[in-house]
């Protein structure tokens, strides 16, 4: 989604295939770059998002999100074929429910446990090594309170000087869902999650994950919204007003990118 956002911002066409070769099941896209004569496309104008764009693990205001916004992040979720609804009422609170749920699981389940140390580092801001796991600096403050579904990457190992906070009483969550769950499902989920962050950003909202439930099967089934049915959650997602998180550590882009220069019709 990054790549077709800055391709359309400099003026060319992405042409995307999800999964173009059956041999290479890590190479997960290839995009063919055209010139589109003229502008800015209506997916470049996410571009700023994409470096201003963090996860923010603080405490957000409970303000609510604006209908208006709500149907536009919907729309941008549907354009890269997935759905995103904003849960309430009880559904909400069962989806809390879940995420309180996995949480306890995950403390106690040593997989989790290692798999938590393994995807967590201690690294300073701006002169970071590693490029992979999340840094202690973009933690967040420990939950003292609230609702809002926060994992904590700290686990039961002390962060020195790490801040408390009261975290949100009325979370704004959104679930994004698929159809059907295969691999190109959760390409297409991925793309709608980026469009969908990148243009939360532009309306000055902030974002975490919420994916706990998802990573146990019995608790990711009962996610489901109760009207549409039949979808697969693919990502919980927290929105609401408030500080952003810090930048953190990028792979270098050739790990994840090869860069051909084609003929017109190769
Ligand atoms: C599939 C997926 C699941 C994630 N799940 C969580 C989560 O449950 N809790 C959380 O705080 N962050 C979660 N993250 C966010 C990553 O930790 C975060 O993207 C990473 O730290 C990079 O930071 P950035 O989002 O600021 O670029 C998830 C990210 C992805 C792509």
């Amino acid at each position: 989604m990054n790549q077709r956002v800055a391709a359309g911002h400099d003026g060319w066409h992405p042409q995307t295939r999800l999964l173009p070769d059956p041999r290479e099941a890590e190479l997960l896209a290839s995009v063919q770059l055209t010139a589109l004569g003229g502008g800015s496309s209506a997916l470049g104008v996410l571009y700023p998002a994409i470096h201003r764009r963090h996860t923010s693990r603080y405490p957000f205001e409970e303000t609510e999100i604006p209908e208006a916004v709500q149907t536009v992040l919907t729309d941008a979720a549907r354009h890269e074929g997935a759905s995103l609804t904003f849960p309430t009422g009880w559904h909400l609170n069962e989806v809390l429910e879940l995420a309180r749920e996995a949480e306890a699981r995950n403390i106690t389940d040593h997989t989790r446990t290692t798999d938590l140390a393994q995807w967590t580092h201690g690294g300073v801001p701006f002169s970071d090594t590693e490029s992979e796991g999340v840094p202690q600096y973009a933690f967040g403050p420990r939950k003292l309170g609230g609702k809002a579904p926060m994992r904590d990457f700290a686990g039961d190992r002390p962060v020195v000087g790490r801040a408390a906070a009261e975290f949100e009483h009325h979370p704004h969550l959104a679930l994004l869902s698929t159809d059907r769950d295969h691999p190109q499902d959760w390409l297409h989920a991925g793309q709608a999650m980026q469009r969908v962050l990148l243009l939360a950003t532009l309306h000055g909202l902030c974002s975490s994950f919420a994916a706990q439930p998802l990573e146990w099967a019995d608790l990711r089934w009962p996610l489901r919204d109760p009207v549409t049915g039949t979808g697969h959650v693919q990502m919980v997602l927290r929105l609401g007003y408030g500080p952003s998180g810090p930048a953190t550590p990028r792979r270098p882009i050739r790990e994840v990118l090869d860069i051909e220069q084609g003929t017109p019709n190769s």
